[in-house]
């Protein structure tokens, strides 16, 4: 349970809100890769509340500005890209992909390159890494890019997904570090016991790590076999969170700030050792829609019940709802689009989702002092960061048997 206020803290992201102010000092996904195409259209990226237009430019390299043209507030949605820059349709002022003023045709030529030299254009250092052009919004010194491994791989043996869904990001965000609710919500698509096998009791029994980038959170359940089953999700500060599988691949998800009401749902699935098969990504296809740019569309809302059915659900079917993702963004928007924290009634599977808010509310009072954002150091070796799903023998523990299948 949270006061009213910490509520407000950690939901608000727009304006001089300080979740928000804290938040634009990390790395943030804008859009991905594929959604630009050199010379193409410019596409609006929504984050923290203020637009921004993102386009690839004739030479392929990307770049974010604000969407206003700085002249007069033209959206260069409209611009003409070519020549590696956009030119605002309205006076013809043109800004190239490198973040410069190139051109401002209705200044006299004497004083015209002077005059370019001093447009407030707003360009945003980015990055393509991992199938996603990633911006940073903050002040001051830029941070090192943290390189979790699936953005030092090949395109081809990453896979990447964002769904648009209508609720502040903590939502969403607590939904993807929530272990508890796999075992019920989705229970219609994971079998998550060993074949033949039954759990003594659906509750998991958690131990959370602290880690200097976030915290590791390994949920155990007993089988009746004698064996105990164990998810480890690895969170990561501020939005990403690994979700645990079964075989070699793995699954990152990130949880970015569109605005106070709004959040960007990011599915990346990647395989650390050869190219992403068909297979694989028809897999998780089939439970979404088919644009992988905004795959929760068309979709549901309160008034008809999320296209929930019913039918289904007697006759087996636990939700109603059709795909895993899918299935989360029903629950959550259905608490409306700020959930009011200071009416939950928390039990003990909800320890990550404390945790994780407790970080944060410190973290901010740091930062309000001038500390550093919390894990922005240097030293961390985001590479490393993997996950999995495992079974082990009853009496062993969980942490020297994740050594040994996860840690390299
Ligand atoms: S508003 Fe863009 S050039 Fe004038
Ligand atoms: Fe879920």
């Amino acid at each position: 349970m949270l006061t009213k206020e910490e509520n407000e803290l950690l939901t608000r992201v727009e304006g001089d809100a300080p979740m928000g102010k804290m938040l634009r000092q990390y790395w943030v996904p804008a859009i991905r890769s594929e959604a630009l195409v050199a010379d193409g259209d410019p596409v609006r990226v929504r984050l923290f509340g203020e637009n921004f237009v993102a386009f690839r430019g004739t030479d392929g390299k990307v770049a974010i500005f604000d969407e206003r043209c700085p002249h007069r507030g033209a959206s260069l949605l409209l611009a003409r890209n070519e020549d590696c820059a956009l030119t605002c349709i309205f006076h013809g002022w043109k800004f190239g992909n490198n973040g410069q003023t190139i051109d401002v045709p209705t200044e006299p030529a004497d004083h015209r390159e002077a005059f370019a030299k001093k447009v407030p254009l707003k360009s945003y250092p980015v990055k393509e890494a991992g199938t996603i052009v990633w911006v940073w919004l903050g002040e001051g010194e830029v941070p090192e890019f943290p390189a979790l491994e699936f953005t030092t791989l090949p395109n081809s043996h990453v896979r990447s997904w964002v769904a648009y869904v209508q609720v502040n990001w903590l939502q969403g965000l607590e939904a993807l570090i929530d272990t508890a609710h796999v075992g019920v919500l989705h229970k219609s698509h994971i079998p998550i016991v060993a074949e033949g096998d039954e759990f003594e009791d659906i509750a998991p029994r958690y131990d959370i790590d602290p880690q200097p980038y976030g915290f590791r959170a390994a949920a155990l359940r007993k089988t009746k076999g004698g064996l105990e089953y164990v998810r480890v999700t690895e969170y990561i500060v501020p939005w990403h969170a690994y979700i645990p599988q079964p075989g070699p691949a793995q699954v990152c998800v990130m949880s970015a700030p569109v605005d106070d009401y709004n959040v960007a749902q990011w599915y990346i699935s990647y395989n650390p050792y050869e190219p992403v098969t068909d297979q694989a990504v028809k897999s998780f296809e089939s439970m979404i829609g088919s644009d992988p740019n905004n795959f929760y569309n068309p979709k549901g809302t309160f008034d008809n019940r999320w296209l929930q059915n019913r039918e289904l659900m007697k006759h087996g079917h636990w939700s109603g709802v059709h795909g895993i993702p899918i299935e989360d963004f029903i629950v959550e928007e259905s608490m409306g689009p700020i959930v009011d924290r200071t009416k939950e009634y928390l039990g003990s599977t909800d320890v990550a989702i404390t945790r994780m808010r407790r970080m944060f509310l410190k973290s901010l009072d740091d930062f309000r002092e001038g500390k550093p954002p919390f894990a922005q150091d240097k030293k961390i070796d985001y590479t490393q960061i993997r996950t999995k799903t495992f079974y082990m023998p009853g009496n062993a523990d969980w942490r020297d048997k994740f050594r040994e299948v996860v840690l390299r």
